[in-house]
């Protein structure tokens, strides 16, 4: 445990933004995390680096929290219930369970950053959220250095967000998730249209936990660019819902607008559509830019600064504005 100085933060974010951190220290268990927050109090804390845009230098101390390992809590002939430490890479993790023949997670294949970080936006794709499987959550007090635990219910989560995001945001380092998994008897989601596309084109009729992993990780890469090739956080905004009402008078002007039903009277719309119909997607601005695959996805090509692409953002958020009345929402932090 040893404070470094003057450390370059790009390795450990997936946009690859080249920030310095004035001090940086590695953490590699709940202990050692706790001795930290006896004297420092005032830190900026890096797991993954996945869902953050870094705009600038980090004076505060960057505490990067490393810590691994996994263990089966218990297990019965149905089901396993896991808990993993903050640290451990997310996609090496669903990669283990799928090896395992433990179902759940198998749907989350390929989404960058790591454990401790999943509960914080309830990571969700292809009609799974995480919240479904996760059945506690442990954390620090960064102001006592205790520990304390959440169930689920105590989490809130909801679509992309959790109570991590709103009332103890900033209070508490995430330290280890728990999980309830299946051994058989598996809920498999295969309804995402381009699941079953997938295994169709492959002739799969009774898909394996495998058979799912490798398809969404097949759509993942056609669709999404990976991070150690094009520095990106996935989703830069919110899919936004709106009123009905609001959605109606779209639909006469855009017939062809795609959207999901939320209740009587709301309506969800792919923020990924909309950025594509006001002209943004695949768009190149030096060293940033737009996804050609997916325009929900902003993009580092190598050497952007987040400034740059946080006014990119704005940009968009504007055009989106002016041309549907809708208010895009960041699902990135932005770090000042
Ligand atoms: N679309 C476009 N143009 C685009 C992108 C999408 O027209 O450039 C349209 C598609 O044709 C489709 C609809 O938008 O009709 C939905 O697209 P897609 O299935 O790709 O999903 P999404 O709503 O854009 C969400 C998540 C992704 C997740 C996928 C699959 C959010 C903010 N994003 O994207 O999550 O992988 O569904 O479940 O909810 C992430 O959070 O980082 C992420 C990648």
């Amino acid at each position: 445990m040893k404070i470094q100085e003057n450390i370059s933060l790009k390795k450990y974010n997936t946009f690859n933004i080249d920030v310095n951190a004035k001090r940086f220290i590695s953490i590699n268990s709940v202990y050692e995390l706790q001795q930290l927050l006896k004297t420092e109090k005032d830190i900026f804390l890096i797991s993954g680096g996945s869902n953050m845009l870094l705009t600038n230098d980090i004076k505060k101390l960057v505490v990067h929290l490393d810590i691994k390992g996994i263990s089966i809590d218990r297990e019965n002939h149905d089901d396993v219930y896991l808990t993993v430490n903050a640290g451990e890479n997310w996609h090496e993790f669903v990669l283990w369970c799928v090896s395992q023949n433990y179902g759940g997670l198998e749907n989350l294949s390929l989404i960058p950053g790591n454990v401790g970080t999943c509960p914080i936006q309830n990571i969700g794709a292809y009609g799974v959220e995480v919240k479904d499987t996760i059945t506690r959550v442990e954390a620090i007090d960064i102001e006592t250095g205790k520990l304390i635990e959440f169930s689920n219910a105590e989490c809130n989560f909801g679509y992309r967000n959790s109570i991590f995001k709103n009332e103890v945001k900033g209070k508490y380092i995430l330290t280890s998730v728990s999980f309830l998994l299946t051994k058989k008897e598996h809920q498999l989601n295969t309804s995402y249209g381009a699941i079953e596309t997938e295994l169709t084109s492959k002739n799969i009729k009774t898909p394996t936990l495998k058979d799912i992993s490798d398809a969404i990780i097949s759509i993942r890469k056609s669709k999404l660019p990976d991070p150690k090739e094009i520095g990106n956080s996935g989703s830069f905004f919110k899919n936004p819902v709106i009123s009905k009402k609001h959605f109606d008078k779209l639909k006469e002007k855009f017939p062809k607008i795609p959207s999901y039903t939320i209740s009587e009277t709301e309506i969800k719309v792919p923020a990924g559509w909309l950025i594509e119909q006001s002209g943004f997607k695949g768009k190149r601005f030096g060293e940033f830019g737009v996804h050609e695959k997916q325009a929900l996805v902003l993009v580092n090509y190598g050497n952007a600064n987040g400034k740059e692409i946080f006014e990119l953002a704005e940009k968009i958020q504007k055009k989106i504005k002016q041309n549907f009345e809708i208010d895009l929402e960041i699902e990135v932090n932005i770090i000042n």
